[in-house]
């Protein structure tokens, strides 16, 4: 077709004057060049500069790869490691018009969205939520349309490509961590073009997530205790910024400021009563090591758990217990056993004893066992030791009255009288 022999069929035969191309274009010749937006710098000049004429209105054909004829003037566009197909099937001439058009690439369609969709299914650019340069058809922001060193012909790599219109999301400044999951590209996760999801999402939230981390998505659905944000729409995103942040763990917040962010209002607690944990540490004054270290996920595990209340370890949620070897597995992970096990305290395992007599093992390590949150609280309280100022009994809360001295300390509950005890001087039993 592009060989060959090529013969106007024009009824009028004009003398052919090599040189200026008006002379070839008139109202009855070629003239739909004539509406032609842009000409083709060469064209403007004359026909001559690529159809020699070789006989009466007989002009040279074309070479087999038009790239040849367009080279004599232009720098190779094929010059990167991948050649778009478009020029390897079809030449040049598969989007460019060799004469003029509309467009000032002389594109042989009006925008070059139409062109590209003229060979890709624009199905695939299409859908509830679109990128906004490929809504505005601009495919070569991003994509050369010749050839191009980087895979998909595109005009950079990832992330740069996409950083240099986000510059937000760029970690390159190393000041934020940035998620491992964008080592691979944007694209891991977004469309570039379309997708049903809103931020063109591959996926839902918990599903784009699930690909890599499916080890939290499942422990969080296998638990028998859910954490409601992460079962809730947003579900990781609660908590994780998916790109990376100043914090560990790419939180948007650092623990505990991130749980106080939601937990600054009563919800019920494991007994049922209201339960302000925020204002709970806030108003204590002998705070939990671990608590005031923001470690609240030494206790808690925030992807959910099968035990009451998204704990770490065993600690039961009534006040009574029977003691057995993990009743208080969450307690021991950091507190030696001893304290509780020990019936003779002759070593120190607690300062709750009298004499030796040791009164936790006395409270604790029995079938109706009392809990440990009978006596203390776990996140902050008012009194050393973590000692409650009162405890609450069904709709009740009763008074401990708990005093320390040097050697020891004595209760006085609102139901009994004062119990006392003293490590050094024993204090006799009523
Ligand atoms: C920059 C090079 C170039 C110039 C300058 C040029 N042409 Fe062409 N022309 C081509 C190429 C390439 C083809 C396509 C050949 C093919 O399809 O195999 C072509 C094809 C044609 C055809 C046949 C197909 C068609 O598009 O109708 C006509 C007629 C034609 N040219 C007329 C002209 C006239 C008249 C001029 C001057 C006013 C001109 N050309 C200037 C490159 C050029
Ligand atoms: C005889 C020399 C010559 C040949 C042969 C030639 N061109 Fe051109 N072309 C030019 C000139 C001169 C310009 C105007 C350059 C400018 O404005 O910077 C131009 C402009 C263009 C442009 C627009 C460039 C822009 O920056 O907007 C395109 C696209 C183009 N040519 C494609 C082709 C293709 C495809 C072929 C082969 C079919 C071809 N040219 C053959 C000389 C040629
Ligand atoms: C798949 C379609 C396609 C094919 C095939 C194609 N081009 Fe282009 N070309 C374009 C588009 C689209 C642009 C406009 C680029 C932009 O918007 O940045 C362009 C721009 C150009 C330009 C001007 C700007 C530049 O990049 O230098 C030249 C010159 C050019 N093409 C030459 C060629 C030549 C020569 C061939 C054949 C070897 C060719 N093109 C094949 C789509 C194509
Ligand atoms: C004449 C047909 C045609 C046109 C027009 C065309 N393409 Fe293509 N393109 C192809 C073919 C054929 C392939 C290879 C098969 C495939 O991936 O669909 C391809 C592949 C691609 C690829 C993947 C390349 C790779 O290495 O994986 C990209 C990106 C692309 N085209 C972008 C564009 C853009 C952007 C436009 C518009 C500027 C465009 N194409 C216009 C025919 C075309
Ligand atoms: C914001 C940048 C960007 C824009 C704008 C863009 N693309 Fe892409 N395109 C990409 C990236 C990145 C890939 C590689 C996808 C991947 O790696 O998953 C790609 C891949 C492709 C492919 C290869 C097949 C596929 O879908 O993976 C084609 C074809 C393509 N794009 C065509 C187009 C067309 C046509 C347009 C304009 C309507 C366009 N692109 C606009 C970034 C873009
Ligand atoms: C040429 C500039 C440009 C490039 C390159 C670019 N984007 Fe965009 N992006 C935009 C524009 C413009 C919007 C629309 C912003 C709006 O609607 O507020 C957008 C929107 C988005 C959105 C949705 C944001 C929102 O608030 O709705 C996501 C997600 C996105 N881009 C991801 C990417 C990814 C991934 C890449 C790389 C593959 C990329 N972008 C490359 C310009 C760009
Ligand atoms: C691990 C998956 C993942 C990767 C990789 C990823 N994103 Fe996102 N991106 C998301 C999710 C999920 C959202 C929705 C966030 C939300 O709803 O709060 C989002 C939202 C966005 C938004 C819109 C909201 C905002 O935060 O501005 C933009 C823009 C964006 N991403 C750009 C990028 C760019 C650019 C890259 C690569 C540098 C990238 N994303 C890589 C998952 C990812
Ligand atoms: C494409 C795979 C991929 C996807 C999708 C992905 N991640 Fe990651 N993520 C990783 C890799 C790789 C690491 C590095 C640590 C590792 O090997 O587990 C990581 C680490 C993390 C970390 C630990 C902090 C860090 O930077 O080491 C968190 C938190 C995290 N991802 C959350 C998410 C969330 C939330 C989503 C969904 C929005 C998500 N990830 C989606 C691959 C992914
Ligand atoms: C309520 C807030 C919250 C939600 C919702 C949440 N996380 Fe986390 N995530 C955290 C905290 C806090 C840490 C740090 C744990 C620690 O320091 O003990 C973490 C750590 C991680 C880590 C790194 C350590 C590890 O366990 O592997 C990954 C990966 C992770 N989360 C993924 C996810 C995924 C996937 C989802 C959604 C299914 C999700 N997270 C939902 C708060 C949350
Ligand atoms: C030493 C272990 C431990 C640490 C550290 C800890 N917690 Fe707790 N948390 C518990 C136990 C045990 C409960 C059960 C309720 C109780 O009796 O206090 C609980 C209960 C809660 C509750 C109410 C649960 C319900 O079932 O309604 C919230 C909310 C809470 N903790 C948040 C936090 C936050 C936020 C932090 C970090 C500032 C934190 N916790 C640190 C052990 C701990
Ligand atoms: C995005 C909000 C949000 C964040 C952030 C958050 N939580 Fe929660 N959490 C909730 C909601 C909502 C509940 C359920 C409250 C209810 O049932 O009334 C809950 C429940 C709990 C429970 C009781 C679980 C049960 O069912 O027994 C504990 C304990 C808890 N959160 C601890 C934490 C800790 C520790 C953090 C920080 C690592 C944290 N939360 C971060 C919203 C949040
Ligand atoms: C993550 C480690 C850790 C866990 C788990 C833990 N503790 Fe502690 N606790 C400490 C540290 C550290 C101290 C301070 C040193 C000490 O007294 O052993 C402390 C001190 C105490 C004190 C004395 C406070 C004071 O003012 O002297 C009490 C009471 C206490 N813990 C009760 C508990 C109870 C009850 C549990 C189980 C619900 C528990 N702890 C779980 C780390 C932990
Ligand atoms: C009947 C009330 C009561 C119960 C139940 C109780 N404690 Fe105590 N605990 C005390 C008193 C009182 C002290 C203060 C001893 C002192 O310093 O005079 C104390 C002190 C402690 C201390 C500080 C170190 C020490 O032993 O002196 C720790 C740690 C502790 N208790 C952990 C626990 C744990 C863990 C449980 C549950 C397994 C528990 N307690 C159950 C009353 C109780």
């Amino acid at each position: 077709m592009r060989s060959g022999i090529f013969i106007c069929t024009c009824f009028i035969i004009m003398a052919f004057i090599p040189a200026r191309g008006e002379n070839c274009i008139t109202s009855k010749c070629h003239s739909n060049f004539k509406k032609m937006r842009i000409l083709h710098s060469p064209v403007e000049d004359g026909c001559d500069s690529c159809h020699e004429e070789t006989g009466k209105h007989k002009f040279n054909p074309m070479p087999d790869h038009i790239q040849e004829l367009c080279y004599q003037c232009h720098d190779s566009v094929e010059e990167g490691k991948h050649i778009h197909p478009a020029i390897s099937d079809d030449g040049c001439l598969a989007c460019h018009n060799p004469h003029g058009g509309s467009t000032k690439e002389l594109l042989t369609e009006d925008t070059v969205a139409a062109l590209c969709f003229t060979c890709h299914d624009q199905d695939n650019f299409t859908g509830k939520h679109v990128h906004g340069p490929v809504e505005a058809g601009e495919c070569t922001d991003c994509h050369n349309p010749h050839s191009s060193d980087h895979a998909s012909l595109l005009k950079k790599e990832q992330p740069a490509l996409c950083t240099d219109c986000h510059s937000d999301k760029d970690f390159s400044d190393g000041k934020r961590h940035m998620h491992s999951a964008l080592e691979d590209g944007c694209t891991e996760c977004h469309s570039p073009h379309a997708s049903a999801f809103q931020y063109q999402l591959k996926n839902k939230p918990g599903k784009i997530c699930a690909d890599c981390h499916e080890d939290v998505v499942n422990h969080a659905a296998q638990s028998k205790v859910k954490h409601a944000p992460v079962v809730d729409k947003r579900t990781c995103l609660n908590c994780h910024d998916p790109h990376g942040s100043k914090n560990d763990n790419n939180l948007y917040k650092n623990v505990p400021e991130l749980c106080f962010g939601c937990h600054n209002k009563a919800m019920p607690g494991p007994d049922g009563r209201q339960f302000n944990v925020f204002r709970i540490i806030k108003n204590g004054t002998t705070i939990h090591p671990p608590v005031e270290d923001g470690e609240c996920g030494s206790c808690h595990n925030p992807h959910g758990s099968d035990i009451n209340s998204i704990l770490t370890a065993e600690f039961p949620a009534r006040f009574y217990a029977p003691f057995k070897d993990n009743t208080y597995a969450l307690c021991f992970q950091c507190h030696d056993e001893s304290l509780v096990t020990t019936e003779k305290a002759e070593n120190d395992e607690t300062g709750f004893r009298n004499g030796t007599r040791n009164l936790h093992y006395l409270h604790v390590d029995r079938e109706k066992g009392r809990s440990c949150r009978v006596c203390h609280m776990i996140h902050a309280g008012k009194n050393p030791r973590l000692i409650r100022t009162e405890t609450p009994f069904g709709k009740w809360n009763i008074p401990i009255g708990f005093k320390k001295t040097k050697t020891g300390g004595s209760c006085s509950p609102g139901c009994h009288k004062t119990y006392q005890y003293d490590r050094i001087t024993p204090v006799k039993r009523p």
